[in-house]
Order: C-alpha cells, then structure tokens, then sequence
C-alpha cells in the first residue's frame, strides 16, 4: 500500500468529470487500498480519486467513528434516489484544507455502486454518511462543497485557501 499526495484547490482537475472504470482490476483493488490508506492518514472521511489527481469514478469513505468504522470502496457510485426532506451539515474537503462550511443536502439517499468483488450493490445512506456520499460523488462530477455555498463565503473560503498554499509554498 502507498499513500499518494492530495492536491487542492485550484488545480484543474478538481474541476473534471471523471471517467467511468470500465473493469475492475487488481490494479482498480490496489488504487482503491491506496486511497483508504491516504483517507486515514489525513485524516478524512472520504476520499475520492480526483483528490489524488486520478480522473476516474472511485470513492472511499469511512464515516465511523472508532467503534463503528466501516470502510466503503465504490466504483463508478451513482445516487438513484434523494429524499425530499434536506439537512444542514458542516462539511470540510481534504483539497480545501482548514475550511467548513453548512452544506445543506437531501437527508437520505440510495446510492448504486460496483463493489471491489464487481458485484453491484446498493446501499441507502443517512445522516453523516448521506451527506459524505453525495460530497465524494460530488467530486466525482468536478463538484466541490464551496459550489453548494453562497457565493460569498465560497470567495471567502478560496481566498483564505490560496494564501495558506502560499505561506505554505504549495504544500499545504
Ligand atoms: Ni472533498
């Protein structure tokens, strides 16, 4: 296993629609035993490939906490149904380092997915776990949590990131 570097905002391919993964291989099993490995290390609830410069539609998430961690791998997740009802979270991004906002989401979603064995899976998700589904298929989509924000705390947000990377030399 191997821990691969996040990147952040403003790289551009934060900002791309991943690729569907057409099979899932030992290399596809692999990638998505490093990005559970870069998701703890952070540490983060979710990770998607994006995030470490990968264009494809793979996500990890372990919305646990010590006593209930369960570990989910999707390939190519897609939500299929959303709750009416909606529910306001605060929400942080690995690729948007020391920011949070209130995100507000449908409370409950089912989302479909291709597990590690190729197997689809469906899997109805809520509270935490709802709302770090549709962040990471988010990212998927080159959507960020900033997008669901005003736009003047997205500015906000931004600005205070660059200026960190800055001081940081890039390697925040
Ligand atoms: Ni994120």
């Amino acid at each position: 296993m191997a821990l691969i570097p996040i990147v952040s905002i403003p790289d551009p391919v934060l900002r791309v629609v991943a690729t569907p993964v057409p099979e899932v291989s030992d290399g596809i099993r692999t990638l998505l035993d490093d990005m559970a490995e870069t998701m703890y290390d952070a540490p983060g609830i979710g990770l998607a490939a994006p995030q470490i410069s990968i264009s494809q539609r793979l996500i990890v998430m372990d919305c646990g906490g010590e006593e209930d961690r369960q570990l989910y791998k999707m390939i190519n997740p897609e939500i299929v149904d959303s709750a009416e009802d909606r529910t306001v979270l605060e929400e942080g991004c690995l690729s948007i380092p020391g920011q949070t906002a209130d995100v507000e989401r449908p409370a409950h979603v089912d989302v479909r997915y291709i597990d590690v064995d190729g197997n689809q899976q469906m899997l109805h998700c809520k509270g935490l776990l709802a709302a770090c589904v549709q962040h990471e298929i988010d990212h998927l989509n080159g959507v960020l949590f900033i997008d669901h924000i005003s736009r003047l705390k997205r500015d906000m947000i931004t600005r205070r990131v660059l200026k960190d990377l800055r001081q940081t030399g890039g390697k925040g």
